[in-house]
């Protein structure tokens, strides 16, 4: 039997996100209305406490020490999808440490990353770097970013960038 290699190889999209609130699921249930794909919530081990304040300092002890918290769960089959739209809260300027262990325990060479992210006034901080730092041979594009206060009026935004995207069809 002979491979066809000239089949034109459907996008495969997964929207990984973490959301300590709801903010960036919100934005996330909204991409995937738009893109379809499937959804995987990044969530960590140790689940972080559920009064605002101990997190914040809890987030920021853990970006103090460049600390790699563990994971719930792992993606069997990353190698199965072309496309990752990341999402996350701005922590501390940046990307949670969670998603860095998240980063650093997959190969996404070649695959695009479509970044989004909620936040309270520092928009993507240096998150973006950070992102093409933890994954250098992937194809990052330009990503989306809301206020948390505004998530719930973003359907239409979110809408309307997903369809300026090249991400293929459902
Ligand atoms: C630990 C922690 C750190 C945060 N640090 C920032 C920050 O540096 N800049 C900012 O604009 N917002 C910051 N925020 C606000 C969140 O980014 C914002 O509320 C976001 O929408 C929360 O998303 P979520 O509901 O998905 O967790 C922080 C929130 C938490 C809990």
């Amino acid at each position: 039997m002979q491979a066809n290699t000239q089949a034109v190889k459907e996008q495969k999209v997964l929207i990984a996100y973490f959301s300590w609130g709801g903010n960036t699921k919100t934005i996330a249930e909204y991409i995937h209305e738009a893109a379809g794909g499937d959804m995987f919530e990044i969530k960590t081990l140790q689940p972080y406490p559920k009064e605002y304040n101990p997190t914040v300092d809890t987030a920021k002890e853990e970006q103090r020490l460049n600390a790699r918290p563990k994971l719930s769960a792992t993606i069997d089959n990353m190698s199965g999808y072309d496309t990752v739209f990341l999402g996350y809260p701005n922590w501390w300027g940046t990307i949670p440490m969670a998603l860095f262990t998240f980063l650093e325990a997959y190969d996404l060479t070649g695959k695009t990353i479509i970044p989004f992210c909620t936040h309270e006034g520092s928009g993507f901080g240096s998150s973006i770097d950070d992102i093409k730092r933890l994954s250098p041979n992937a194809l990052i594009l330009q990503g989306f970013v809301v206020r948390g206060g505004s998530v719930k009026r973003a359907k239409n935004d979110v809408d309307k960038w997903i369809s300026r995207l090249d991400i293929g069809g459902r």
